[in-house]
């Protein structure tokens, strides 16, 4: 019998780390920069409409397949189906190159996070609206000390996972989430008081979709995958690690729209300052490293706040580090048969390694660019916008076609709720034709996009 996995000692714990995982860069930093670069509202609303169609579903698949096979994304397969072809456990392998890839771009961004944190001690937020936004300039000109602060966050993440997910995942996530929660909910209600509130509103929740180009339908769909932390088969791991009562679509339901509140929430923040203070929308990657420190410079308090914000923020990058770092040092642990501190410090050199070419992508590799898009911009969009999308398909297809339906059902219906019992033809439905299908044609247009335009 394989040796039982650690479990989490109670639902909050788990709750706690999926909002840990969802109140993240994700949700913070990357909602705000692509809604202001793809036009507002008709991407908000389509973004939501792919979180409820096609992440959630295969949201509650991950964490299925993990729960009823007890092993990591390449193993799942064979565990849950025996019959299987081995070609599905190289699905696993692309969730896993995914996750390191992600790994080491998460940690370039997290790296500015500790930076943030760093100046706002060093009073860098007091010191007015117009010099707030040139501390993300100068970092990004830095690429060394980028590098530095990248290899900072790894390390500390893989001391963590080195120690086991519960001391790690659950000691943290449990104690930041909520102070985290409530510092963020006071920023919006500061920010929704600024004179360019109403303009922000309009922005967000007006839609106009004269304004929807075929790169942001594939952007808004590439972010729900990313957002839900799917197609990386973190969340199969994660399943693997659920108690046997947990019912698994609640926990998915709650998941995905605690997440999607939290993005509206960010928007919430970010826009009314850059509608109040004139920084450009669109204006990319730095997008929430310029607007939140000149919001910290309009209120006495704000430096104070501004650096308990960075923490927080830093904290929730953290964790979804782990996250990530533990799917991959699972599936070492259980396929290539490593021990736990050894898998960690193996993945903690390579996705270093990778992450040198992030951080370096805003100075020494600036000149590397297709068209548009300098190294950093690329990296992000093969991941998001096709890695994980593909790893998506493959378990939609998976648990939709090939798993039973009686497996299926055990796992997903719960006599004593009647919701489950309804929703169940309805999330099979999404399995396995809505998601499938809308995967399907993103890729065909990302295909046709990418040749004729
Ligand atoms: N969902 C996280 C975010 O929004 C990213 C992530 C992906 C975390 C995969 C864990 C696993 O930032």
């Amino acid at each position: 019998m394989r040796a039982a996995r650690a479990r989490f000692s109670t639902r909050l714990g788990f709750i706690m780390a999926a909002i840990g995982s969802g109140l993240s860069l994700g949700n913070l930093w990357r909602f705000p920069y692509l809604t202001g670069q793809n036009g507002g509202g008709a991407f908000v609303l389509l973004y939501v409409f792919f979180v409820a169609a096609v992440g959630l579903p295969i949201l509650i698949s991950e964490l299925m397949l993990g729960k009823l096979s007890q092993r990591n994304l390449v193993g799942s397969f064979k565990e849950a189906v025996p019959s299987a072809s081995k070609y599905w456990s190289w699905l696993g392998g692309i969730g896993i190159f995914a996750s390191v890839l992600v790994l080491s771009y998460y940690a370039v961004v997290s790296g500015w996070v500790i930076h943030f944190v760093v100046q706002g001690i060093m009073g860098a937020f007091s010191q007015g609206p117009e010099h707030a936004g040139h501390v993300i300039d100068s970092l990004r000109e830095k690429g060394l000390l980028q590098v530095l602060l990248a290899s900072v966050h790894l390390m500390l993440t893989a001391t963590i996972v080195a120690a086991g997910v519960r001391n790690g995942i659950e000691r943290w996530a449990r104690f930041f989430m909520p102070i985290y929660l409530v510092v963020l909910v006071a920023l919006v209600m500061h920010s929704l008081l600024m004179p360019g509130a109403t303009k922000a509103l309009r922005f967000l929740f007006y839609p106009d979709f004269s304004k929807l180009t075929g790169n942001a339908v594939i952007e808004a769909l590439g972010h729900a995958f990313f957002t839900l932390s799917v197609g990386f088969g973190a969340m199969v791991a994660y399943g693997s690690y659920l108690k046997k009562d947990v019912s698994v679509p609640t926990e998915g339901v709650f998941v995905a729209g605690v997440d999607t509140l939290l993005s509206i929430l960010a928007g919430l923040l970010v826009f009314p300052i850059v509608y109040s203070f004139n920084v450009q929308a669109g204006l990319g990657p730095s997008l929430l490293f310029k607007t939140m420190p000149v919001l910290f410079g309009t209120f006495s308090l704000g430096p104070l706040i501004g650096v308990a914000f960075f923490i927080c923020l830093y904290v929730s990058a953290l964790s979804s580090s782990i996250v990530l770092f533990e799917g991959v040092v699972s599936y070492l642990m259980d396929e290539k048969k490593m021990k736990r501190k050894q898998a960690s410090t193996m993945l903690s050199m390579v996705t270093l390694v990778l992450a040198i070419i992030s951080a370096l992508s805003s100075t020494a590799f600036r000149d590397v660019r297709i068209g548009e898009r300098g190294l950093f911009e690329i990296f992000d969009q093969v991941i998001i916008n096709w890695t994980i999308p593909v790893v998506g398909l493959g378990i939609s297809i998976f648990m939709g076609w090939r798993l039973t339906d009686g497996r299926k059902q055990e796992e997903f219906v719960d006599e004593n709720s009647l919701s489950s019992v309804r929703l169940f033809p309805t999330w099979q439905l999404a399995i396995r034709w809505i998601a499938p299908g809308l995967l399907i044609l993103m890729f065909l247009i990302q295909i046709f996009t990418s040749i004729f335009i």
